[in-house]
């Protein structure tokens, strides 16, 4: 997804995105809205390595994404900072 934060480029205020973060924690911060599941945790379980994270990218993404991520004609850019800002090593 484009980033929503003004401060990232996006059209929202501070303040609206507290606004839409307030609303998801009253609707969906609870315990029971899981209804008993177990979903994995998203922290990294172990160190990146980046030769293998190349390895991995080079041979399943990058005839879609290019070589460095940045987007070709089959997948567009994945190197986007909004989008890293998201995940983890
Ligand atoms: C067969 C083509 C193809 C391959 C291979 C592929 N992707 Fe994609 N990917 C796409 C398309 C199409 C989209 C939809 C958005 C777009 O047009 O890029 C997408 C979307 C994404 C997005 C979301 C981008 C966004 O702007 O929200 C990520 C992240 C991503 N791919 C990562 C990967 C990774 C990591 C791999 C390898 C493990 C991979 N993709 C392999 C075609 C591909």
């Amino acid at each position: 997804m484009p980033a929503f934060a003004q401060r990232a480029g996006g059209m929202l205020t501070e303040r609206q995105i507290d606004g839409i973060a307030s609303g998801i924690l009253s609707r969906w911060g609870h315990e029971q809205v899981l209804g008993g599941a177990n979903p994995p945790s998203y922290a990294a379980k172990s160190v990146a390595n980046a030769d293998h994270g190349q390895l991995v990218c080079g041979t399943y993404c990058a005839s879609c994404h290019g070589s460095e991520g940045g987007g070709k004609a089959k997948g567009s850019a994945i190197t986007d900072d909004s989008f890293l800002a998201l995940v983890s090593d």
